[in-house]
């Protein structure tokens, strides 16, 4: 069987690197690119992150630097309170001796649904300027890509940085309005299910011990990320946020979804809302409202816990 193709567009971020290790580890998915953009750390952090990330799992892949802030709004501080200073807690991460491909991250993106019509599935887990940017480049885009997965927005839940926004949406609300008003086929996996999806540090105990370089990582850096969610949700566990995107891919249905079109409040109390939109046609948007949440963490684990074994593979190559 022939693997899924993706591109991961990324801010990494703990959830990140446990997000894209999975899709490393995973036997049916191949990543092509990791495109890189603002959110929990800068631009130029993520993309040294997302190099590290791919030599830490002796992957290749392309890393393509993206869009340093947003399309019209001024660019939000970092999360250090949720990912560290640095995006991975307290880990440190060396600079890379690879460099990023010479292209943006949209003209990575254009050229590679281009090249591959049909066949690419893009998954963005950050901020949505790079693709906003890759519509504005190719319109024609739309009708290439194989799926667009996005992790964001909060639809019958409230949001994670304001009563009404998720993170993702609210660092640039503009290229989220815009990524959701283009006609593509896109499913939309925010918080209304990645907060039902949960891991907790026995859970990345157990990731350490059956694969001590990626799964040893994520424990480590995986500390910091608790403990924001001890202070600020009362959890002994995390969400995973941006691996739930990319089981989404993989595994449809272990979601429920609502087609439905959406809009995005761009100015204002609300700013990063994320609203069903009834008065005007835009292409509807799969909305996963429901999630099997046992099965989706079963299979993050049951995944990462051969990343070590992934990664030996690949080595002998
Ligand atoms: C999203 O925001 C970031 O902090 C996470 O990496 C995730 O993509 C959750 O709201
Ligand atoms: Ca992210």
């Amino acid at each position: 069987m022939s693997k899924r193709k993706i591109i991961i567009d990324t801010d990494p971020g703990i959830d990140d690197a446990m997000a894209i290790h999975f899709a490393f580890a995973h036997p049916e998915i191949e990543v092509i690119g990791l495109t890189t953009v603002f959110g929990n750390v800068h631009t130029g952090t993520a993309t040294r992150n997302a190099l590290a990330l791919v030599e830490m799992a002796a992957y290749t892949a392309d890393v393509a630097h993206g869009a340093e802030s947003p399309l019209v709004r001024s660019l939000n501080p970092p999360a250090d309170y949720v990912h560290g200073a640095e995006g991975f807690g307290d880990v440190p991460i060396p600079d890379s001796e690879t460099e990023p491909d010479s292209r943006s991250a949209a003209t990575f993106i254009c050229d590679t649904i281009n090249q591959n019509p049909g066949e690419i599935t893009l998954c963005a887990v950050a901020p949505l300027t790079n693709l906003a940017l890759a519509l504005r480049e190719d319109p024609g885009i739309v009708d290439r890509v194989r799926e667009v997965v996005i992790m964001g927005g909060a639809i019958d839940t409230r949001g994670n940085v304001s009563e009404w926004a998720e993170a993702n949406i609210w660092c640039d609300p503009h290229a989220a309005d815009e990524v959701f008003a283009a006609s593509w086929p896109i499913t939309l996996v925010g918080l209304d299910v990645t907060q039902q999806v949960r891991c907790d540090p026995a859970d990345f105990h157990s990731l350490a011990a059956a694969s001590p370089i990626i799964g040893g990582f994520l424990n480590k850096a995986v500390q910091f990320y608790v403990d924001f969610h001890r202070q600020r949700h009362d959890l002994d566990a995390c969400f995973l946020h941006d691996p739930s995107a990319v089981i989404a891919i993989t595994d449809p249905a272990m979601f429920t979804r609502e087609a439905a079109s959406l809009r995005v409040v761009c100015e204002g109390a609300r700013v990063g809302q994320t609203v069903r939109r009834t008065s005007e046609s835009r292409r509807a948007v799969d909305v996963c409202l429901g999630v099997d949440q046992d099965r989706v963490r079963e299979l993050f684990l049951s995944v990462l816990k051969n990343a070590d074994t992934a990664m030996a593979e690949r080595k002998n190559i």
